[in-house]
């Protein structure tokens, strides 16, 4: 896979939307596959002031969602559901029904499970999926030791996830639901270039292992090492346990601009 050292979470934004914008131009009805939490925000800004800028028309692209909580009442606000409309789909000026994703207030949960990953199919599959990744190395919501080649499918979380996202639930960790739903790796390795985006500090133990330990469910994230067109965006902080960082620099420096990720 590619490792792209980049000096921190603004540039990581700017150089991931030039790679959807690079997409977008090529393919207008792209179908993108947006990841949630903290760190794709700069990401989904950077892209929509190109739009804004008229740098890119983004208003044929299409939006899939990763993963969803269980559980949650319809329209709450830490949803995915919600943070995607809030967050990628109202900004680009979209409408809903360019979006698609998994319901998590579904009664019948498996069967949603197995609709989503056939919706997914039908649209064509994912062009370029963003993914962020757990300090416990999970993609999506696939926990460590998450078969390898998953579908979607209702996941419980680690006590280390529902710790790290309470600070989406006001810091009260009771509020973070145990269910989700997520794509399975086998899913997420379907769509045609992964790029997984990872800032801070906090992140670099979770990276190294991706990327320089060997492929195990027991990191998820590894699986991306089984893609023919990976790309890992990582600030200088969460490259910071990477052995290999030098070399990832310098093949990435003798890089033409024109290739993009
Ligand atoms: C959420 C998702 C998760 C997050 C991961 C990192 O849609 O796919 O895998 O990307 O938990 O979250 P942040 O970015 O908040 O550190």
């Amino acid at each position: 896979m590619e490792v792209v050292i980049v000096e921190d979470a603004a540039a990581g934004g700017e150089t991931v939307a030039q790679s959807i914008a690079q997409l977008l131009r090529a393919k207008p009805d792209a179908l993108l596959g947006v990841a949630t939490g903290s760190t794709p925000g700069p990401v989904y800004r950077a892209l929509t002031a190109k739009a804004r800028a008229g740098e890119v028309d983004v208003s044929a692209a299409r939006i899939a969602q990763l993963d969803e909580y269980v559980g949650l009442p319809a329209g709450h606000p830490e949803s995915y559901r919600s943070v995607v409309l809030r967050e990628v789909v109202a900004p680009l000026g979209l409408a809903e029904d360019a979006f698609m994703g998994p319901d998590g207030s579904a009664e019948d949960v498996r069967a949603a499970c197995l609709a989503y990953d056939r919706a997914l199919a039908e649209a064509g599959g994912v062009d370029l999926q963003l993914l962020g990744i757990g300090t416990d190395g999970h993609i999506g919501f696939n926990e460590p030791c998450s078969s390898l080649a998953s579908r979607t499918r209702i996941k419980t979380l680690t006590e280390q996830t529902r710790v790290d996202n309470a600070r989406f639930f006001d810091g009260d960790i009771t509020q973070v639901p145990r269910h989700v739903i997520t794509q399975g790796i086998g899913t997420i390795l379907e769509a045609r270039h992964l790029v997984l985006l990872a800032t801070g500090e906090n992140k670099a133990d979770a990276v190294a292992l991706a990327v320089e330990g060997p492929v195990a469910s027991v990191v998820p994230a590894s699986a991306l090492q089984l893609h023919p067109h990976a790309t890992v965006v990582v600030d200088e902080a969460a490259a910071s346990k990477l052995k290999l960082a030098d070399y990832f620099r310098a093949t990435y420096a003798a890089k033409p601009d024109w290739q993009g990720l």
